[in-house]
């Protein structure tokens, strides 16, 4: 039966009605906050193409952390910049380095909050590449005992969560299997499962110091053109023992979560990246976009399209939003 007995502005005909008839719905607990630590801050330092985003001193980190808490944000997503790079990362798995001196003073200030850590060695590469060189080209397997060397030392230090966004074949494994051989086995990996190279992590570049020296990415994060190539990333790393998948970018692989939605039963994040945050920063700023009202739209593509979570730099304002 059609029309004029299906009528659909029935669905619409009232604000109250509208919310009666939502089929996605966005609350404080479905937003991750990323925060970056710059270990040789005393101050808080702006990003110039990441308004609203800064590069935190460790106290500054823990208010904000606080303050994302008490919004009803339940996880943080930490990534450190340390105050020396070199070819083989030494600083990325430092016991007394930034991550486990950030994750600790959490721990400490808000303890009930969940805490994920980034593991990955552009941050700590005098390079940029995520891991580590041979040649002009990352050594996939020499790498691995890198990741799990970071993870452990982030998982002494207590963090809930590590997640690998390297993109290193059998990374997942090689960090299950170190986390539970040093009795670690009830921490978390969140796997950037489904990563894409792609130029809206550019901010992100420049947020945390970590742009590639020379070349690009490309070698080990997927190319844009391949959805099929996806679904098996995420497949190996569930079999490898990735708790929860993540895909990223999230509004350029809106296609990619819902696939993986239909396929998959992990819990399955998403990465709402940088670029994707400034570029409405920008238009907004210009005026040409309602800010609000685009952040709104946009995490709700992300949640409507099969994402269960969302990392995204508008945690703290969307959950005022959503409330
Ligand atoms: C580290 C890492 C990156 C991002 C998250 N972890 C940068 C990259 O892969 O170059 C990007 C996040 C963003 O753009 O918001 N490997």
């Amino acid at each position: 039966m059609s029309f004029p007995t299906q009528r659909m502005r029935r669905y619409r005909k009232t604000k109250t009605l509208r919310r009666l008839f939502e089929e996605t719905r966005l609350v404080p607990s479905d937003f991750i906050l990323p925060l970056f630590i710059d270990e040789g801050l005393k101050w808080p330092e702006s990003i110039a193409s990441m308004p609203g985003v800064v590069r935190h001193s460790f106290s500054s980190m823990a208010r904000e952390a606080a303050a994302a808490y008490r919004l009803g944000i339940q996880g943080v997503l930490l990534f450190g910049i340390p105050k020396k790079k070199n070819a083989q990362a030494t600083e990325a798995y430092n016991l007394k380095g930034v991550i486990p001196r950030a994750v600790k003073l959490l721990k400490k200030e808000v303890p009930e909050l969940s805490v994920i850590t980034d593991v990955c060695a552009c941050e700590y590469t005098s390079h940029g590449h995520c891991g580590i060189l041979r040649g002009n080209d990352l050594d996939n397997d020499q790498s691995l005992g890198l990741l799990q060397r970071i993870a452990l030392s982030h998982a002494s230090a207590g963090v809930d969560m590590v997640a690998p966004s390297d993109m290193m074949d059998g990374r997942i494994r090689a960090i299950r299997q170190a986390l539970d051989q040093k009795g670690f086995s009830m921490t978390s990996i969140l796997s950037y499962a489904a990563k894409f190279s792609t130029c809206f992590y550019g901010p992100f570049r420049d947020a945390a110091d970590s742009a590639p020296a020379f070349g690009d990415r490309k070698t080990y994060q997927m190319q844009a053109s391949n959805s099929r190539e996806a679904m098996r990333e995420i497949q190996l790393d569930v079999e490898e023992g990735a708790d929860v998948v993540m895909v990223k970018p999230a509004l350029m692989a809106l296609d990619i979560i819902a696939k993986a939605r239909w396929r998959f039963q992990h819990p399955l994040w998403a990465y709402h990246v940088s670029g994707e945050y400034a570029m409405v920063k920008a238009a907004g700023k210009m005026g040409w976009l309602d800010e609000e009202e685009a952040m709104a739209e946009s995490l709700l593509a992300i949640k409507r399209a099969g994402a269960d979570r969302i990392i995204t730099y508008w945690a703290k304002e969307a959950s005022k939003f959503f409330k």
